[in-house]
């Protein structure tokens, strides 16, 4: 079990993390909406984009962190922000957009949840997600590196089991359009420019690190930490301006529903 989730530890990196939400919204083909959902809303930096671009809908947030919810209420007191895990969500109406940016990595059994999740809209509607597809990127491959490594291995065991596989983009194809849906589908790899091989660092410890420094106690999170850092640093060398360029893949599914 994960602790808690660190909002403003996310936040640190918001404009970068935002960036895929917005691009993700801008092929939403709705012209308006009535009821729009933000699954895994976090801080509620989605939730404003579904508020500023459906003025007038009734824009619903859910999470299944208490702190990332109480971070969004603040930031949005007139939305709806709902606890709740997306395994088991069911919507009381049914939404003309479901929008889940950055979430579904974490939930397991594709097959079955994407299509109850495009079961779940009114007709016409979109079902728009995006999910991290970087467990190939050195990032990952180190983190797995140093964490089969002693002392840390026996505490930390199979940490990547906790996030789901990236399906490829033709079986999302296929699982969506064998329910009717107009399917879109294209992957992005994002090259973020961060201050330092420390500052990649703390973008991992806000998402991806989690289930790998969760297991630790506070002496191996920092030694843990120490020595992938130097391994961060030596794979991703400073640029000319002496910042370090993350890349970053994303995959992108908009599926639109029949009327
Ligand atoms: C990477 S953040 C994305 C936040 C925001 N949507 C964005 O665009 O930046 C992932 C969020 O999903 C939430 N989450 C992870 N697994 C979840 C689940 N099974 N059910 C609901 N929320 C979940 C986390 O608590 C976290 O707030």
């Amino acid at each position: 079990m994960c602790a808690d989730w660190n909002p403003a530890l996310y936040r640190r990196f918001e404009d970068e993390r935002t960036r895929p939400a917005r691009d993700l919204l801008a092929n939403v083909p709705l012209a308006k909406a009535t009821h729009v959902v933000d699954l895994g809303c976090g801080p509620g930096n989605s939730t404003e984009l579904l508020v500023t671009r459906f003025p007038g809908a009734s824009v619903v947030g859910t999470d299944n962190s208490e702190a990332m919810l109480a971070s969004a209420r603040e930031r949005l007191p007139q939305c709806r922000f709902e606890l709740s895990d997306v395994s088991s969500w069911q919507p009381t109406m049914p939404p003309d957009l479901i929008f889940a940016n950055a979430v579904l990595q974490w939930v397991p059994d594709h097959e079955r949840l994407l299509p109850r999740l495009l079961s779940a809209l009114a007709p016409g509607g979109v079902l728009a997600l995006q999910m991290p597809d970087n467990l190939d990127e050195l990032t990952h491959q180190l983190m797995r590196e140093v964490a089969a490594e002693s002392p840390w291995a026996a505490v930390i065991g199979d940490a990547s089991r906790v996030r789901e596989r990236v399906r490829s983009s033709t079986e999302y194809y296929d699982l969506l359009a064998r329910h009717g849906a107009q399917v879109e589908i294209w992957r992005t790899v994002y090259l973020h420019p961060l201050n330092s091989p420390a500052a990649i660092v703390d973008w991992l410890r806000a998402t991806g690190l989690r289930p790998f420094l969760d297991p630790l106690s506070e002496e191996l999170r920092q030694s843990f930490l120490l020595e992938y850092e130097a391994r961060i640093a030596r794979a991703y060398p400073a640029q000319i301006d002496g910042r370090s360029l993350l890349p970053f893949p994303r995959l992108f599914v908009v599926a639109r529903c029949s009327p």
